[in-house]
């Protein structure tokens, strides 16, 4: 029996199967150990099971001479050194296709409540400041038929581009390789630079990964290439979006609105935006529906058997 560390409580039966087979020590507190917590625990791990706010780098991994695999409950993993657990021998995973459907579910939520001023009207209910039905107040954004342009059309951009069909958008992307031609046409989604996206979509996704070429990409200077008035969607990561020019733009209405769901220093927020009404902020929700959460779990320990036992795992990263 190896070690297993799991920064976190895991949904669903995940932690049962790992003790079929290993010992496994799990972080009593829902909101992780935090990277002192790996710090002080990983000595002796075998694998380690993570979530996107355990930085993993190479201070925690020189703690862990027995490391075998991280893996990842998440499908980004900007929160892993992979260089220097490539560097030695280590596995890294994460768990792409289970949380597919919910992260496109929520990008839709976030979209329509953005466009529509949902949570903006719920606040007006609930502070008594709702003074009756009125032609001319609350006006939103009109989804259907809108321009979608989609920053990333990878598993999750593509379930975007599949809902958005629904409500008859008209869908652009932008990605580093334009998609085969089956693809495009399945969705109905034209390829284009990211200039021409920022200038033409009238709700502008981001569905990217966080690496060297999405930090920071939405910019103060890439968001005035925007259409005024436009509406901003990140379910991808904070750092692929300057926040202070997002909230400047949000302010002057450069932007309409904007729905975000991950910040760069999570879970702080940046202030500028906490105080535009316009910003429809959730707490890194994107994938949180029972099932999928439940899955991403059996997969990372799924993941953690299978290399303990020498087998290859399904999701190896890098
Ligand atoms: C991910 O999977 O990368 C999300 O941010 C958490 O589900």
């Amino acid at each position: 029996m190896a070690k297993v560390l799991v920064s976190a409580v895991l949904p669903g039966p995940a932690l049962d199967l790992l003790r079929l087979h290993h010992e496994v020590e799990v972080g009593e507190d829902p909101i992780g150990i935090g990277h002192e917590g790996l710090l002080a625990r990983v000595a002796s791990a075998a694998a380690l099971i993570t979530r996107v706010s355990d930085r993993v780098d190479e201070a925690v991994l020189d703690r862990a001479p027995a490391l075998q695999i991280v893996a990842n409950c998440a499908v980004g993993v900007d929160n892993i050194d992979l260089a220097a657990c490539r560097r030695r021998g280590i596995v890294v995973t994460n768990t792409p296709d289970v949380l597919t459907d919910a992260t496109a579910d929520f990008t839709f939520a976030l979209l329509l409540a953005a466009c529509r001023r949902v949570a903006e009207g719920d606040r007006l209910v609930r502070s008594g400041g709702w003074r009756g039905f009125s032609l001319t107040e609350m006006l939103g954004v009109r989804v259907s038929g809108a321009s979608l342009g989609i920053v990333g059309l990878g598993r999750i951009g593509r379930a975007v581009a599949e809902r958005a069909r629904g409500f008859s958008m008209r869908v652009r992307y932008t990605q580093r390789h334009r998609a085969d031609e089956a693809v495009e046409r399945s969705l109905a989604a034209e390829y284009v630079s990211l200039d021409a996206l920022l200038a033409e979509s009238e709700i502008v996704c981001l569905c990217c990964p966080l690496n060297a070429s999405t930090r920071g990409l939405i910019s103060r200077e890439r968001i005035a290439q925007m259409r005024p008035g436009a509406v901003l969607i990140n379910t991808a990561r904070g750092g692929c979006v300057d926040a202070l020019a997002v909230a400047e733009a949000l302010r002057t209405g450069q932007l309409f609105a904007a729905g975000l769901d991950a910040y760069s220093n999570e879970p702080a927020v940046n202030p500028e935006l906490v105080a535009c009404a316009n910003a429809v902020l959730t707490p890194h929700i994107g994938s949180a529906d029972r099932p999928t959460r439940e899955g991403m779990a059996s997969l990372a320990a799924e993941s953690v058997i299978d290399v303990l036992a020498g087998r290859a795992p399904r999701h190896p990263v890098g």
